[in-house]
């Protein structure tokens, strides 16, 4: 019998590691031959610990599991697929699994994350050998025709960067991961890291050689060890297996990968502060122009793309970008990875396609709050994203509606607040995680974000309200019109929005509130 036991890092903050030694034991004590599989999240995170069992009905799920629970379960016929309380069944077949369409985490939580068979069995190198054979221009032109935009929140098409780091005269180039995941109710790139390493090293082996690069690295948040971990060792087994090093899959194509981990700086994140952290400074913003496409790490072309955009790209090498073309709305093609958090009463990663309404998400696949209260406001694409009130959960998740909207679908990250939410508390909050992990480099940013936190604690403290709000607007424009990068330049966005949907909130309250 073989039972598949997460070893992604949610998972493991439940208890993964403790039922998967719990299902062990029980399986000697009772005798059977059992063999347990540790594979990513199927990104139901409600369920975790999920414990599935393969039976010839497919793979039945039991969640969420303790390890308490597991002699129980062992007892009642676990490793038959027998019926329990805890039995959700056949975990392809639920609901929430059966809406989605996964193509970049098609096989996270299915397959070991750590199986070079595994992979290729799954459709796996697919996607490189198929580049390898048409050649680096038509690999650009796949993934231009492809429509796949940048996935880390500012959507720029991904091919057009590709061709600008292709058609740039220079020995040296370079593709660089971005996994600086820092955006509030994200984790689908550490998901990904985690539960398919080598769909991200697939990813950035073919971006390579679309574009005439040699050398890769992957920038992971100090956050995530187990991603580092898990990472590191699928480097180090790609390489055992030929899929890296100086003869890429026999085809002559040399490429190189290696692993840097962040020091924990929000601003990392940016492209430019993440190619001075890759060089070994200090993590500050570069003025652009020039684009790092043109100047990049250590002043060569070089393509800076999120995890998702370049775990993307293996499939639509695999099934052409016309197949994912075909799929989303307007100019938002292809599927997202939405990332359901907060206030929520399921939540997890949820990838489909462009498209689907924030309402959907939220009261069909979310089922709602996890308080049961009504939902007040929604904050879409990071700490830097727009609060959308609950009259504009009928958005559609496209980067131009959302922008029509005066919002961002950024990562794909969705708080949801349910009616307790003191609104001026939250514009409050997005100035001091502003003035926190500004950079410093400009003074609308480094200076405007205290001085944000100070305006708004005059308002709620009822001093020279109009003055201040006046104070306010001014800061906001000053921010959003002088900001170097977008770390003060989106800042007002929460604050903003706040203001103009949660007007009542900013209303002078007593002192010992
Ligand atoms: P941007 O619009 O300046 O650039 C987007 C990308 O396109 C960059 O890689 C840039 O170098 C490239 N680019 C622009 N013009 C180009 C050209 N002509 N040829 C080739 N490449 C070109 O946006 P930026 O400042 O890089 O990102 C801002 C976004 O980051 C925000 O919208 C926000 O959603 C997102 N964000 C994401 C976070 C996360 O954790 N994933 C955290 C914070 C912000
Ligand atoms: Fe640095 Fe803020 Fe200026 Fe960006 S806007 S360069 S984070 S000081």
């Amino acid at each position: 019998t073989t039972v598949y036991v997460p070893r992604d890092a949610a998972a493991l903050s439940v208890g993964a590691d403790e039922v998967a030694a719990a299902i062990t034991r029980e399986a000697v004590l009772a005798d059977r031959p059992v063999r347990v599989v540790r594979n990513g999240s199927r990104g139901m995170l409600w369920l975790e610990t999920l414990v599935e069992v393969v039976t010839d009905t497919g793979r039945i799920g039991y969640g969420p599991v303790t390890a308490d629970a597991v002699p129980g379960l062992v007892k009642a016929g676990m490793f038959d697929g027998a019926d329990h309380e805890l039995r959700v069944g056949v975990v392809a077949d639920l609901p929430w699994f059966r809406a989605q369409n996964r193509l970049c985490f098609a096989r996270v939580g299915v397959t070991d994350p750590l199986s070079p068979d595994d992979y290729e069995a799954h459709g796996g190198l697919t996607g490189l050998r198929r580049a390898l054979e048409i050649g680096p221009a038509a690999t650009v032109t796949e993934v231009t025709d492809s429509g796949l935009r940048g996935r880390g929140g500012a959507g720029f098409p991904a091919g057009i960067k590709w061709k600008t780091v292709a058609d740039t005269p220079g020995e040296v180039k370079f593709v660089c991961c971005n996994a600086d995941e820092g955006d509030s109710g994200t984790f689908a790139d550490r998901m990904l890291m985690e539960g398919d390493p080598f769909c991200l090293i697939e990813g950035m082996t073919i971006a390579a050689h679309a574009v005439g690069a040699t050398e890769g690295y992957i920038y992971i948040r100090s956050e995530y060890p187990e991603a580092v971990r898990t990472f590191r060792r699928a480097i180090d087994i790609a390489y055992a297996q030929g899929w890296l090093g100086d003869d890429v899959l026999g085809s002559g194509l040399k490429f190189d990968l290696m692993v840097r981990v962040g020091a924990g700086a929000y601003i990392c994140g940016e492209e430019t502060s993440m190619l001075e952290s890759l060089e070994g400074k200090r993590g500050v913003v570069r003025a652009k122009p020039p684009i790092p496409a043109i100047t990049g790490l250590f002043g060569k072309p070089t393509v800076v793309n999120n995890v998702l955009t370049l775990a993307s790209v293996p499939a639509i090498l695999a099934d052409g970008g016309a197949a994912y073309q075909a799929l989303g709305v307007q100019r938002s093609r292809g599927t997202q990875v939405f990332q359901l958090a907060g206030n929520i009463a399921r939540g997890g990663v949820f990838e489909t396609a462009f498209g689907i309404s924030l309402r959907d998400l939220i009261e069909e696949h979310g089922g709602g709050t996890l308080s049961g209260r009504a939902v007040r406001a929604v904050q879409v694409g990071g700490p830097l994203g727009a609060y959308l009130p609950a009259s504009g959960l009928d958005l559609a998740m496209d980067y131009e509606a959302f922008a029509e909207a005066g919002a961002m679908l950024g990562h794909g990250g969705i708080v949801v607040f349910d009616d307790t939410v003191d609104m001026a508390s939250m514009a409050r909050f997005a100035f001091s995680f502003c003035a926190e992990e500004s950079c410093g480099k400009c003074t609308p940013c480094r200076v405007g974000a205290v001085r944000g936190v100070e305006v708004i604690d005059r308002i709620v403290g009822g001093e020279d309200v109009d003055d201040n709000l006046a104070l306010l607007g001014d800061l906001c424009e000053l921010m959003t019109d002088g900001s170097l990068c977008a770390m003060g330049g989106l800042t007002p966005n929460p604050v903003r929005s706040a203001l103009q949907h949660f007007a009542d909130d900013f209303t002078p309250r007593r002192a010992t509130q």
